[in-house]
């Protein structure tokens, strides 16, 4: 018995490191896996035209056996290399203070003012690149010419994958938050019995809880019940969501300025610093979250079609 108590302090100190690294490391990713999982995988079944899917296909990986949800988390899973940490200001954008306001040429920058560094951002470069690849492919007939032509310029399959990525980020309320409390990751609360801070409530634990709660923890049929609604009650909004002004590709401005009025809204409302968040503010919130989920996943289906499959040429 002894001998073996210093074994367990050790594990039970080891446990806690980690649980801390765990908390602080998901508080700056975007959604967590599940909600980023969720978005891709309603892109992938929202009406997606032949030429995207062949699209889609051909820039995948093969290890990705022809599914975008397999690595829809991929942009997290790179941003703590060294030769990738540039990208990290490309999953959010800081807005000033109480204002809940967005303002693409005041606010879409990285800690260094480098402009257009932000999810808005990203999202308008990584859909030019894509249209490129697009263009070039009704111009070029031979195959092999047209992906080295593209591949010269850009690594499309990136581009395709940070895409996904930031088209889920960009919906989740509290990445287009304060400056100041880093989007509630330095805003610290209790959810239920437990201990995270508000920005980490909203990428994984909102989501967790629905998930025990209603779904058995089959995040499956939380995706099949938000796909219901998009092609059931929420069909007529669904098209309207999808939809760009100016025959633009991707609007992520609007997305950006719908996040940030919710974050104000409903998700630093009532979480100060200290406070205790549970079936109140889980029950309020929820219909938030699934409706952002619905909105990215409809979004992506429609800037993908919109790439890859124009109506007019
Ligand atoms: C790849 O996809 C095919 C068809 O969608 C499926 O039958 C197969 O099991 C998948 N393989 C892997 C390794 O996931
Ligand atoms: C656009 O994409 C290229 C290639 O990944 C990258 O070097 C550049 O920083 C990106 N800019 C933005 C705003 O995302
Ligand atoms: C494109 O990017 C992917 C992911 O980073 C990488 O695996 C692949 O080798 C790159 N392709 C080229 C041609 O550089
Ligand atoms: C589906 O839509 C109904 C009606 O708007 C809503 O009450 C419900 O929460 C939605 N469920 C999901 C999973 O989105």
């Amino acid at each position: 018995m002894a001998s073996s108590r210093p074994r367990v302090r050790v594990l039970a100190l080891l446990l806690m490191v980690l649980a801390c690294v765990g908390q602080w490391s998901y508080g700056v990713e975007g959604w967590g896996a599940d909600g980023h999982h969720a978005t891709c995988l309603l892109a992938e079944v929202t009406s997606p035209k032949p030429a995207t899917v062949d699209a889609v296909r051909s820039l995948l990986p093969d290890y990705a056996n022809g599914s975008l949800a397999s690595l829809c988390t991929w942009a997290d899973d790179i941003r703590w290399q060294y030769k990738w940490h540039w990208t990290s200001a490309l999953h959010f954008i800081d807005t000033p203070d109480f204002l809940c306001r967005y303002n693409y040429d005041n606010d879409c920058h990285n800690s260094y003012g480098d402009v257009d560094m932000c999810v808005s951002g990203a999202i308008y470069n990584y859909t030019s690149q894509l249209t490129s690849y697009r263009n070039s492919a009704h111009s070029i007939s031979d195959p092999a010419m047209l992906e080295a032509t593209a591949r010269d310029q850009y690594n499309l399959t990136e581009a395709l994958l940070f895409l996904a990525h930031f088209v889920g980020d960009v919906h989740q309320p509290l990445h287009v938050g304060f400056t100041s409390d880093a989007g509630g990751n330095t805003i610290l609360v209790h959810w239920y019995r437990r201990k995270y801070n508000l920005h980490h409530i909203w990428d994984n634990e909102i989501i967790n809880k629905a998930k025990t709660y209603y779904y058995n923890s089959n995040l499956q049929d939380m995706i099949d019940a938000i796909f219901t609604n998009i092609t059931g009650d929420w069909v007529e909004q669904a098209k309207v969501w999808g939809e760009c002004a100016n025959d633009d590709i991707s609007c992520p401005d609007i997305y950006a300025t719908e996040s940030i009025n919710l974050a104000c809204k409903w998700a630093y409302k009532n979480a100060t610093p200290g406070s205790t968040l549970s079936d109140d503010y889980f029950f309020s919130r929820l219909p938030i979250v699934q409706q952002r989920l619905a909105q990215g996943g409809v979004r992506l289906a429609a800037i993908l079609n919109r790439i890859f499959s124009p109506s007019k040429l």
